[in-house]
């Protein structure tokens, strides 16, 4: 058995053998254990030196004992460590317990009475590893039956479901931080001063030859009263940013040009502008905007020093 595997390889396979195991028992979530805890790396190190040791130790008692061997002992050694793997007598006893089979020539020990017509029958016992095999379904079905059928355990079906369920809600969850799957139900306003200013020279770049830098409104409308056209508050004007307006009035959909974040931000901008009362304004068109699903403060009316409190 020794001479089969030569002992780096025994080494490899054993620390991952260990390795694996500790994966697959430790509950480390998204990172291997053994960089989450760094006792398990330690472990892991000390293990490895161990194996290793004692592979060394093995091999220099086994040089001793070769030494310590009649020239005799010598060559019946390296008579009986040449054989094949299949006619080592491990490998032959391992199949003889695996098998219990009688050898060929004990076979008439085995044979029956009877004599169908000259054909003859053997008594032979049933394989150990078919025996132990069904024994195992036996456990198998017994554990089985009560985990699902007692005890109600979920199937394959339920499984599904729920992992389904689960993935909705981290899916909402993820988008809720990350900018660029942000739509109008996940848009929040920005206020911080930053945001803004990103916001505005998206709108110097791309907005003021329609609403004009003040955004007091030429080709489209104005942008600083409280009236709106396609509707007030963050959330619809990104939908507004994203879809355009009405057909051929002129203002396209943005989507393509422009990221969800910077849409986010120009028109987080475009609402720190209410009440800058710009010169010459194009008149209001629209309606008054009021945001419902804020009813404690009225967005639409609020002063724009007041916009951090329309966020909750
Ligand atoms: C080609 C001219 C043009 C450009 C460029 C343009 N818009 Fe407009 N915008 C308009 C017109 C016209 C309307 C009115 C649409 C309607 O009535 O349906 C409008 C409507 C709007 C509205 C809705 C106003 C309301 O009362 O509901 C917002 C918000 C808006 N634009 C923001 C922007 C922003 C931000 C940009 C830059 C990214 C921009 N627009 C670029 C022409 C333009």
């Amino acid at each position: 058995m020794k001479k089969l595997i030569p002992a780096y390889l025994r080494v490899i396979l054993v620390f991952f053998a260990v390795l694996g195991a500790i994966e697959y028992l430790i509950d480390s979530e998204d990172r291997p254990a053994f960089i989450k805890f760094p006792m398990v790396s330690l472990f892991l190190f000390v293990f490895l030196f161990l194996l290793i040791a004692i592979e060394i130790t093995f091999k220099a008692v086994d040089t001793v004992t070769y030494q310590l061997l009649t020239d005799e002992q010598k060559s019946i050694l390296s008579e009986t460590s040449n054989v094949s793997f299949t006619e080592s007598s491990w490998y032959k006893d391992l199949m003889k317990k695996l098998t219990k089979s009688m050898p060929i020539e004990n076979e008439g020990q085995l044979l029956l009475d009877h004599d169908y017509d000259g054909i003859k029958e053997l008594d032979n016992n049933l394989p150990p590893w078919w025996v132990y095999s069904f024994y195992a379904c036996i456990v198998f079905a017994a554990v089985y039956l009560v985990r699902f059928e007692l005890m109600g355990s979920d199937n394959q079906e339920m499984e599904l479901k729920k992992e389904m369920a689960q993935a909705q809600i981290d899916i909402a969850e993820y988008k809720k931080t990350a900018p660029d799957l942000m739509d109008e139900k996940t848009v929040i306003l920005l206020t911080d001063a930053a945001d803004l200013a990103a916001g505005k020279v998206i709108f110097t770049t791309n907005c003021v030859a329609c609403h004009r830098a003040d955004a007091g409104g030429q080709i489209g409308p104005n942008l600083t009263d409280d009236k709106w056209i396609l509707g007030g508050g963050i959330k619809n004007i990104f939908h507004t940013l994203v879809n355009g307006g009405r057909d051929g009035k002129g203002m396209i959909a943005w989507k393509g040009t422009l990221k969800p974040k910077e849409m986010q931000e120009v028109a987080s901008y475009v609402l720190s502008l209410k009440g800058t009362n710009p010169k010459d304004p194009k008149p209001s068109e629209g309606e008054i905007w009021i945001d419902s699903t804020a009813p404690k403060v009225d967005a639409s009316v609020a002063e724009v020093s007041d916009s951090t409190s329309v966020k909750k």
